[in-house]
């Protein structure tokens, strides 16, 4: 197979309602080309419509999770180049995934690769990964919400500290800061991954897209405004088969079958 012609983005079943997306281009450190970007947008929109699909872990292939954005296809590009290629538009499918996304951070997670695990919802680091925004260090910046994203989830001064001067940092300081969820032995990674998958995959699908949509969301608004979101998605909620099936079978002292409406 010639390198064109190999997909750089491995779509596979992980268990039953999980699917994993593994980023496959490991000589390049699963850095994002325009090929990688474009099959990871068409893998989040196929498994965000398949109502089979519940929860999604994304990973990387070698030493990598993702190195960032490519450095050779960017090297040499000016800004209306830069504007055309409207990658933002290739996040937001990302960031608006509907459901429950774990990144299992298997090795460098650097510029676009940290950007990326920050989309996830749980960041699952393997003890040899590693953080950082370093795009300082090649005469740019972040440029995939890194500014905002890594603000929000460890403060102004943690972020600020990696973003001006690009330092890159291990899984142990990456969980201390609350970059991550938690930290596990490399060879535990998936196992670990696929465990939380698993279990999130047997509650409520609906529910666990409310949660999602209204915390996200909530997040940028004022907080009455955010309450009033809270409010309405949880009296929803008393529309689904799966609030009846949950709470009946709680009051029958027995397990739920979520079927996700
Ligand atoms: N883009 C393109 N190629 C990359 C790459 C990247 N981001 N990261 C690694 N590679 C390539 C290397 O060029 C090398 O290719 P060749 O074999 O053809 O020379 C191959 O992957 C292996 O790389 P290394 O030999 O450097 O591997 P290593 O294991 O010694 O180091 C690393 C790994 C620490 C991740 C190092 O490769 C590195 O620092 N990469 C760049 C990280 C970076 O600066 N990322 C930010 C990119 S800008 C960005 O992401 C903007 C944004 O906000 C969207």
């Amino acid at each position: 197979m010639t390198e064109a012609a190999k997909p750089s983005v491995i779509v596979e079943d992980l268990a039953p309602h999980v699917a994993l997306v593994r980023i496959d281009r490991p000589e390049a450190r699963n850095a994002l080309n325009a090929e990688t970007r474009a099959a990871l947008v068409e893998a989040f929109q196929r498994l965000g419509a398949d109502p089979d699909v519940r929860v999604v872990v994304l990973t990387g292939t070698g030493k990598a999770f993702v190195a960032g954005a490519d450095i050779k296809d960017m090297a040499s590009r000016t800004p209306p180049d830069m504007m055309a290629r409207r990658t933002h538009l290739q996040w937001q499918v990302i960031a608006q995934f509907p459901k429950p996304l774990i990144a299992a951070v298997n090795g460098f997670a650097l510029g676009g690769g940290c950007e990326l695990a920050m989309h996830a919802d749980i960041i699952i680091a393997a003890e040899s990964a590693r953080f950082g925004q370093p795009e300082i260090k090649i005469g740019i910046m972040p440029g995939a919400g890194g500014t905002q994203r890594l603000i929000r989830a460890v403060g102004k001064f943690k972020a600020m500290k990696l973003m001006l001067t690009g330092a890159v940092i291990d899984a142990h300081e990456a969980d201390r800061i609350g970059l991550v969820t938690e930290v596990v032995p490399d060879a535990e990674l998936m196992e670990r991954a696929k465990a939380l998958a698993v279990e999130i995959a047997g509650l409520p699908p609906v529910a666990l897209a409310e949660i999602k949509d209204v915390a996200l969301t909530g997040e940028d608004l004022p907080l009455a405004a955010a309450l009033a979101l809270e409010r309405k998605a949880f009296q929803l909620l008393f529309s689904t088969e799966d609030q009846k099936e949950g709470m009946g079978a709680f009051l029958d002292k027995r397990s739920p079958d979520f079927k996700g409406r």
